[in-house]
């Protein structure tokens, strides 16, 4: 049959033409089907070897099978050469530089505030100070009444609060801590208390969340000079050189007598009258402070006539402010990332 025979070379060449173009294994599928599969050049070839007369069936069929084993092992042999290929390609697509720097890491930092309270904290534990702390959620006892500051008091008025309708409120001062320390711990103490406070101020030099750092001493014969003592010790320490000082006569409830304490300022010294920090009076006022007035220490159950002592409250959001010289009380609770990540 030479007919057969011919088709068989011709198989066997277009076969290795289409084997030689496969690139993909999507394209050798296409080669498998054309020539195996069911109405494949080569089945059809095998199909036809019925019509051959039988003594020639034997040697085309041995022909037309070894095609077949051809076909199969190159199919094989090309499909395991073109899935090693797109593995590399894979492996090189998806290879990892381990010498690449990386994106790097954001390092946490303190807020300035909070940097300003561990500061003012730590000179005072230098001092023999405690760190005494209460809830931000107040009853009006502490927060006013056990502070000699009744209902009626007009001080109240200072201090706009805000109230829960049950009556309690958000502290407005760390002062409450003071008579809750007393209690707790009695006489002698020494404690500062850090902490938020809340009123219901908002404008450019005010924000309705701020901090302050309460402190108080009680203790037998205490003086007033102890106080600025006291005061000296923790400005000089926490700006980092020696200050002057100025005490001014002032009221609060819970202290008597009362002192506004001034220090001088600390971008001028008194130097320029148009500093924007001092306004050229070359004095910063920075502290409410007194003696403990004899109603508290009765509220606190310590005995007015053996003890005595002295308490101040500072803003620490000015003392931030003051110290990192940041002009704009606003960049403190925006949580603007660059500007927080300048004071790291
Ligand atoms: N509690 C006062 C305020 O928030 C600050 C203050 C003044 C605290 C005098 C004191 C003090 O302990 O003795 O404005």
């Amino acid at each position: 049959m030479p007919d057969l025979d011919l088709n068989i070379g011709e198989v066997r060449s277009s076969f290795e033409k289409a084997l030689g173009d496969a690139k993909t294994l999507q394209e050798l599928d296409a080669v498998r089907v054309k020539f195996t599969g069911k109405k494949g050049d080569l089945t059809l070839l095998l199909r036809s070897l019925g019509k051959l007369p039988p003594e020639e069936r034997k040697t085309v069929g041995q022909e037309l099978n070894a095609l077949r084993d051809e076909i199969e092992h190159a199919l094989e042999k090309s499909g395991r050469k073109i899935r090693d290929a797109e593995n590399q390609q894979i492996e090189l697509n998806e290879k990892i530089d381990v010498t690449l720097p990386s994106r790097g890491n954001s390092i946490g930092a303190f807020h300035p505030v909070m940097q300003t309270m561990h500061e003012l904290v730590n000179i005072m534990q230098g001092l023999g100070y405690s760190v005494a702390l209460g809830p931000e959620k107040e009853q009006d006892f502490y927060n006013f009444e056990c502070l000699n500051i009744p209902p009626w008091h007009p001080a109240r008025d200072m201090q706009d609060t805000f109230y829960f309708p049950d009556g309690t409120l958000l502290r407005t001062h760390t002062s409450p801590v003071q008579v809750r320390s007393m209690l707790k711990y009695g006489a002698p103490l020494r404690i500062v208390c850090p902490g938020k406070v809340y009123r219901r101020d908002n404008d450019p030099t005010h924000s309705p969340m701020f901090n302050q750092m309460e402190g108080l001493l009680i203790d037998q014969y205490v003086s007033f000079s102890e106080l600025k003592g006291t005061m000296s010790e923790m400005f000089d320490a926490f700006f980092g050189r020696k200050l002057k000082y100025r005490f001014r006569a002032s009221y609060f409830p819970f202290t008597e007598p009362s002192m506004e304490l001034d220090i001088e300022c600390v971008e001028c010294s008194g130097h320029d009258e148009h500093c924007r920090v001092c306004h050229g009076t070359g004095w910063l006022e920075v502290a409410g402070m007194g003696m403990v007035h004899p109603n508290v220490i009765r509220a606190g159950k310590i005995d007015p006539e053996i003890y005595n002592g002295f308490a101040f409250g500072i803003g620490l959001d000015r003392m931030a402010m003051l110290k990192y010289g940041i002009s704009d009380l606003r960049l403190l609770f925006d949580g603007n990332v660059s500007y927080l990540k300048g004071a790291e």
